[in-house]
């Protein structure tokens, strides 16, 4: 069985007392009904997890789908869309298929961490009146988060919508989000959340987001009625009655995290730059037959480029954090591969 490092899902999976509730809830479901289209009670969970008003909560089958609607109800072809890069593929890919200007502004690593370009961001803002920022915080595939204050200072200068994805925030130590509980989410803002990462549904499919007010009506009606079905809906409302699962497996990703980056780096020329996400951006030199040994012993490692700036001697590898005995076999396999490089 190949072990699956390239897409950031979460290495526990959902406790067998959550798998059994959600198959005994859905077993007693009507599979002929189409679901509430307005989801009450799941919303209510989601609106008191965030303390926000249910109003501000729109439902999606994972956050590419609540991506896919920003778009389709905020960008026509043309407009410009500003985002960091590098950052999520689908920003990319949706941004394209929209007919989109995406405009992106490069990230560098230094020392131990992300640098993001932030006066000229800010800049880009004012000066090309985006339709739509995405700014994922953390980061894929830095895995560095945005300060609130930065954050604070975009949507203050932008005129149009300000996606704030926090996909990966239960990993960080703080997220932007948690400064509006209580208060509400601030105007043409949207929050992205999802229950694939942390939360360790990502087969389930399901994410939401919170909104501002002239962003949340909108989006209602980008939404098809039933996006959710009564599967997603089922697994949803229980896992979300489980805080304490997420929160123990972003935990002991953390500890890992940190105990990887350590071993990666104090390998000759290699680099694991620090991170708020389940993953590690890694800077490696680049072996002959990398990827073909990585694939012969079942890592699949999410390959990002060769550095052409070393005439390619180098390649940027985004590492999922798995489980300790799944760690420890990569460090084994990472540990022979340094002593050829
Ligand atoms: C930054 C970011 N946002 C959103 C998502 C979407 O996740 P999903 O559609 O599984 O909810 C991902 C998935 O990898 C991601 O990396």
């Amino acid at each position: 069985m190949p072990l699956y490092l390239d897409k950031n899902e979460n290495p526990f999976q959902t406790p067998k007392e959550i798998r059994d509730a959600v198959a005994e809830k859905i077993s007693g479901l009507m599979f002929n009904r189409y679901p509430d289209p307005w989801y009450p009670s799941l919303k209510r969970k989601l609106a008191d997890l965030a303390g926000l008003s249910p109003e501000s909560v729109v439902t999606g089958s994972g956050g590419d789908e609540i991506l896919a609607m920003i778009f389709s109800r905020f960008v026509r072809p043309g407009d410009p869309v500003l985002t960091f890069s590098p950052t999520f593929s689908e920003y990319y890919r949706l941004s394209r298929m929209a007919g989109a200007r995406h405009i992106t502004l490069p990230i560098h690593m230094e020392g131990d961490e992300a640098v993001f370009p932030a006066g000229p961001f800010l800049e880009a803002v004012e000066r090309e009146k985006p339709a739509l920022v995405l700014l994922d915080t953390p980061n894929n595939p830095s895995g560095a988060s945005l300060p609130s204050s930065f954050i604070g200072d975009v949507i203050a200068r932008s005129e149009s919508f300000v996606v704030v994805d926090e996909a990966y925030g239960e990993f960080a130590d703080s997220t932007f989000l948690a400064g509006f509980s209580g208060k509400g989410i601030p105007d043409r803002v949207i929050v992205l959340k999802t229950l694939s990462k942390a939360w360790g549904m990502a087969g389930i499919r399901f994410g939401w987001a919170y909104c501002g007010i002239s962003a949340a009506s909108p989006l209602e009606e980008a939404r098809s009625p039933f996006n959710v079905g009564i599967f997603q809906e089922a697994a949803a409302e229980i896992v979300l009655d489980h805080p304490e699962f997420p929160a123990i497996s972003a935990q002991k990703v953390k500890k890992l995290r940190e105990s990887v980056r350590q071993c990666i780096n104090a390998l000759e020329g290699w680099k694991a730059f620090r991170s708020d996400g389940n993953f590690l951006l890694l800077r490696i030199p680049f072996p002959e037959g990398m990827v073909r040994s990585a694939a012969e012993e079942d890592f699949c490692f999410k390959f990002l480029g060769l550095t052409p700036e070393t005439g390619n001697r180098e390649c940027w590898i985004r590492l999922t954090i798995g489980t300790e005995d799944e760690m420890a076999e990569v460090l084994r396999f990472f540990s022979l591969l340094g002593k050829k490089s």
